[in-house]
């Protein structure tokens, strides 16, 4: 009877804790991705998902999903999403063409190499990061309309309104957006503007509240009827520089009118067969990303080692010989010689390969190489497209910090990015993703800062097999790595390679970052083992990254979704 009664004990116990932990311990690990025949969209706001998927419903291209998911974002996932900030587009088309959207932000006409330097030459962060000294010339409307007016079918009005009946009818919020709303409701409060959007007379927002953004609505309009000049000329652009002039920022009229997209050519480099689509300059995150595979590649991984010593081991060297590389080579190429061919050569990635020894090498005594021996003679979201002609569009868009500056423009009802801060304001000194940087970022006029995020397509057999990318900041192009990494190497679907935890390290500082669950005690133990330094990650990045993916199986004519349970999106195909 005592017997019985004990079992009994431990069963109840038992299920309590599988019930308990299981779901967090595996934070997804056991979710399906979606599955659809035709096409799918996935993104961090459902709402934006379903424009998204409805566009390629009716007949629209990914390039026309993609920008009707671009403006729905800004109404929908107002942290991140916008027309206040910059992004990248990564495209491939049925054709077979690669191509890539440059709408990074610009440094304006009046900035200067130490703008955020007092009379002593220190580094001021708050002038990088806050207010209106921090803003960068916007570029996602333009960004947009010229990816549409290039790869596009559909005309602007019809991908733009989706967005302008989210922001006039309004939006049911869920509880994230809610509670995001709420933590930044005390910076809110410096900005009338802003306050009066995000709270109702000071009152926060209630989850399951309709959610209206007239004036947003009408921003939207402005563009809608009359295309870039909608924003960058006109009554748009005269309170956009108004409200800046109001704040003590630097942004004119004439530095609007001169912002223009770039399409540029994209970062092409192979992975075990696979080729690899991804962003140039200004963005390292298709170098970086690539010179990390390239020294990887060396190794064979074994199936089991995931996750082990061994496995981090062989990761985080590779993650600080290109992040010192980064630090040093990398900046808008218009205005640097980055040594692109050198950094991404097969050769130079060997050499590295071939210092890492089977301990950790200090990040002190790894300095940013000499990849120009090798030249043969350079608060973010992400969304995943894929249509049913066989194109597919990666897109990462951001204000930089969660809800940029914080200052939403009067009367126009939009967010201001904070980019300004992805430059190196000093040598050597940190930005506030700890990233340090020299002259190749320095600030000049109409440069573009340099940035992390990462918009991605691998192909095999010359098609679309995944499509990827994540914000973070310094942390986007070791997710996306790691990503690939569970997909290629580890044969994971592509939810699985998503939810498993993830690991960081940037050179600088030189700790591994670490979510929970990556690292148990016994590889930890073996980590300090081998000379490396944990960061308590309760103090730093709760998580890493917010992927979103989707992987297309060509033999069998699927393709799967799936959003990063991190975030609170979805993946939503037909
Ligand atoms: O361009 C960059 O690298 C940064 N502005 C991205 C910021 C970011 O990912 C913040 N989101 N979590």
């Amino acid at each position: 009877m005592k017997n019985t009664k004990s079992i009994i004990k431990i069963v109840i116990i038992l299920f309590l804790f599988t019930t308990a932990f299981i779901p967090k311990i595996c934070f997804g690990a056991f979710q399906k991705p979606q599955k659809a025949k035709n096409g799918m969209v996935v993104t961090v706001s459902t709402p934006a998902s379903l424009v998204g998927v409805q566009i390629l419903k009716d007949g629209g291209n990914a390039v026309d999903a993609a920008v009707a998911v671009g403006f729905a974002l800004a109404v929908t996932y107002p942290y991140a999403g916008n027309i206040g900030g910059g992004g990248f587009m990564v495209i491939h088309l049925n054709n077979g063409k690669n191509t890539t959207i440059d709408f990074r932000e610009k440094a304006p006409l009046r900035a200067t190499r130490d703008m955020y330097l007092d009379k002593d030459g220190n580094y001021t962060p708050s002038l990088s990061k806050e207010g209106a000294t921090s803003v960068g010339v916007p570029g996602s409307v333009a960004g947009l309309i010229c990816a549409l007016k290039r790869y596009g079918t559909m005309p602007l009005e019809k991908v733009i309104q989706p967005a302008i009946d989210l922001a006039e009818k309004g939006w049911r919020l869920d509880d994230r957006t809610v509670a995001a709303f709420i933590k930044n409701l005390e910076n809110f409060k410096k900005y009338p503007s802003s306050y009066k959007i995000f709270s109702k007379d000071g009152k926060p927002y209630l989850e399951g509240e309709i959610f209206k953004q007239p004036d947003l609505a009408w921003t939207l309009e402005q563009i809608k009827e009359n295309g870039t000049d909608g924003f960058y000329k006109g009554k748009v652009a005269d309170l956009l520089i108004k409200q800046i002039k109001e704040f003590g920022g630097i942004i004119s009229h004439k530095d609007l009118i001169k912002y223009k997209p770039v399409e540029r050519k994209p970062v092409i480099s192979t992975y075990r067969g696979h080729k690899i689509v991804s962003m140039p300059p200004p963005s390292s995150g298709g170098i970086i990303l690539a010179e990390m595979l390239n020294i990887l590649e060396n190794y064979h991984f074994n199936p089991n080692e995931w996750g082990s010593s061994i496995y981090y081991h062989k990761l985080v060297e590779a993650m600080k010989y290109a992040y010192a590389d980064r630090s040093v080579h990398l900046g808008d190429a218009d205005f640097y010689p980055v040594p692109q061919k050198g950094l991404l050569s097969k050769e130079y990635a060997k050499s590295i390969f071939l210092k890492i020894g089977n301990k950790a090498t200090p990040s002190s005594s790894i300095k940013a190489g000499n990849p120009m021996r090798y030249q043969e003679s350079t608060e973010t979201t992400h969304y995943s497209i894929y249509d049913k002609y066989g194109n597919a569009v990666s897109v990462t868009t951001t204000l930089n910090s969660a809800f940029g500056n914080k200052i939403v423009v009067e009367g126009a009802g939009f967010l201001l990015n904070n980019e300004m801060d992805d430059f190196s304001s000093k040598p050597g000194v940190p930005n506030q993703f700890g990233l340090i940087g020299g002259e190749g970022n320095s600030i000049q006029p109409e440069k573009r800062m340099l940035s992390s995020m990462t918009p991605t397509i691998i192909l095999k057999d010359g098609k679309p097999y995944i499509v990827i990318g994540s914000p973070g900041g310094s942390t986007i192009i070791t997710t996306v790595m790691q990503v690939i990494l569970n997909c290629i190497d580890f044969n994971m679907d592509i939810q699985t390679a998503i939810d498993m935890p993830r690991i960081h390290h940037q050179w600088l500082p030189d700790k591994i970052f670490f979510e929970k669950y990556a690292v148990n005690l016994d590889t930890a133990e073996k980590l300090r083992a081998l000379g490396y330094k944990l960061a308590d990650i309760r103090k730093s990045f709760r998580i890493l990254g917010i992927a979103e993916g989707i992987m297309i199986d060509n033999t069998n004519h699927i393709i799967y979704g799936a959003s990063d349970p991190r975030g609170g999106g979805s993946a939503e195909g037909y």
